[in-house]
């Protein structure tokens, strides 16, 4: 804690990229990401969603970024500092809702890698069929209790880090997982690659069918950004109130980026060979990653069942890890907004926020089962959170965000936080100046109404 201000800091810049990636790598990547691609056709999404992150994802990290370390508060508050009086606190309070929600059902999806942690230990992989695959998940998440009861120890497990604070929680256990995540998802690509068949995958995955991008591809493909990357709502605006000033944002975001993107393509090198190999539909949705990776395990290594068991346990932790550090980045800033702006101790906060979140989590993970028939808009509770904020909430908080940095705020002010002391070069402030101003609002404002089908 430094003394002056009472907050605590990121201890080192490496701490700080950790940190940021480990928000940003998780189930977004490795859930995700494949069955969004799996969905809109292949690498035509790919290249769409790579040009969102370089003209959207990247340059609005770095705004929110300097938002943050400027204001060096919770992310509502931070626009009342920078902007006092004005409406563009709602910015802020419509990311804290939208951290909220997303925690709602992501806690979902990673209670599930809970379950699976347990299975591949207990080698129920052994000897099933892809179909059996496919029945043992449908069975599964449509149980009454199982499902919500890895939710809750989930969001325990978030809570308590939230509440040991900052630097110890979340610094240290970034910094072990993320290169063992990287490995193992490089040996499980090789694995897949090798198995028989996976040759329509790997097509499927680099060779682009532009026909098949649509409206809705592009949405898609635009959300996908913003949730993978934990931009949009102000998330790593609240890191970066934690950061030091000697950190590079520029530099911080782009390594933040390559890392996520990364580790989103690695993914999608498994799960589309794997999935061509074993007869499982590339658009099989967000079942495409837990019914695809156990075939791998089981058909790359039947012959070694102690190394299937090995790798599949060490796979499963590694995915509950990264979503983790992702889940206490989302706890942290709707923690972080009501112990700062109700006068809550962090305890009580944090106590409030893991209630909150763990209702709705058993609600989205009803929604799958029991509750089937209740649908809003025609999906049901789960997807229905998805859409709102991956597809709505995130790219419009992006979009403020961009017009707040780039029009708004004073310019002397944003120069000193992205030029790190003026040691940026001024033509990489002059372009990430125009991506803000022009290139990403304009961009997701064009998609947008795209998708509302007012072009045509
Ligand atoms: N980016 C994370 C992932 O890919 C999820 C996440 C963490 C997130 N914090 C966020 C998504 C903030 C949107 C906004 O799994």
């Amino acid at each position: 804690m430094t003394a002056k201000n009472n907050r605590a800091n990121f201890g080192s810049k490496l701490g700080v990229i950790l940190a940021s990636a480990g928000s940003a790598v998780g189930l977004g990547n490795i859930w995700r990401f494949p069955y969004e691609t799996g969905e809109h056709g292949g690498a035509a999404f790919i290249l769409i969603y790579i040009a969102c992150v370089l003209f959207f994802g990247i340059p609005i990290m770095v705004a929110e970024f300097s938002i943050g370390r400027r204001s060096r508060s919770n992310t509502a508050r931070a626009y009342q500092i920078l902007a006092p009086g004005t409406p563009w606190k709602w910015v802020g309070r419509m990311g804290v809702l939208a951290g909220f929600l997303i925690l709602g059902y992501y806690s979902v999806v990673a209670g599930w890698t809970l379950d699976y942690i347990v299975q591949a230990a207990t080698n129920s992989f052994a000897g099933q069929s892809a179909d059996g695959f496919i029945h043992a998940f449908n069975g599964f998440v449509q149980h009454p209790w199982l499902p919500a009861f890895w939710m809750l120890v989930f969001m325990l497990m978030t809570h308590f880090i939230v509440v040991k604070g900052v630097e110890k929680g979340i610094e240290r256990s970034s910094k072990i997982m993320m290169p063992m995540l990287f490995i193992i998802l490089l040996v499980l690509a090789g694995c897949a690659i090798s198995l028989p068949g996976s040759g329509s995958g790997l097509k499927f995955l680099l060779m682009p069918d532009f026909s098949k991008l649509n409206a809705d591809a592009l949405l898609s493909a635009m959300g996908q950004t913003f949730f993978s990357l934990s931009v949009g709502m102000g998330c790593l605006c609240t890191y970066a109130s934690y950061f030091r000033k000697d950190v590079n944002l520029p530099k911080t975001a782009l390594n933040v980026g390559l890392i996520d993107t990364s580790v989103a393509v690695l993914s999608g090198l498994i799960i589309f060979p794997a999935a061509f190999a074993v007869g499982i539909q590339p658009d099989a949705g967000p079942s495409l990653l837990f019914i695809t990776l156990p075939n791998v395990f089981q058909q790359a290594f039947g012959s070694l069942p102690w190394l299937a068991v090995l790798l599949s346990v060490m796979f499963y932790v590694l995915l509950a890890l990264a979503a983790l550090t992702s889940t206490i980045s989302l706890h942290e800033v709707v923690t972080a907004y009501l112990h700062e702006e109700f006068n809550m101790t962090r305890r009580k906060a944090a106590i409030l926020v893991t209630v909150g979140c763990s209702i709705l989590g058993v609600l989205s993970s009803l929604s799958l089962g029991l509750g089937k028939e209740l649908t809003i808009f025609g999906m049901t509770l789960f997807d229905f959170f998805d859409y709102l904020t991956a597809k709505i909430m995130l790219p419009l908080g992006g979009f403020f965000i961009a017009i707040f940095t780039g029009w708004f705020l004073d310019k002397r002010i944003v120069r000193e936080e992205v030029s790190n002391n003026g040691s940026l070069k001024m033509w990489i402030y002059r372009s990430w100046l125009f991506l803000l101003k022009f290139v990403a609002p304009i961009g997701i404002a064009f998609i947008f109404i795209n998708e509302l089908g007012l072009l045509k």
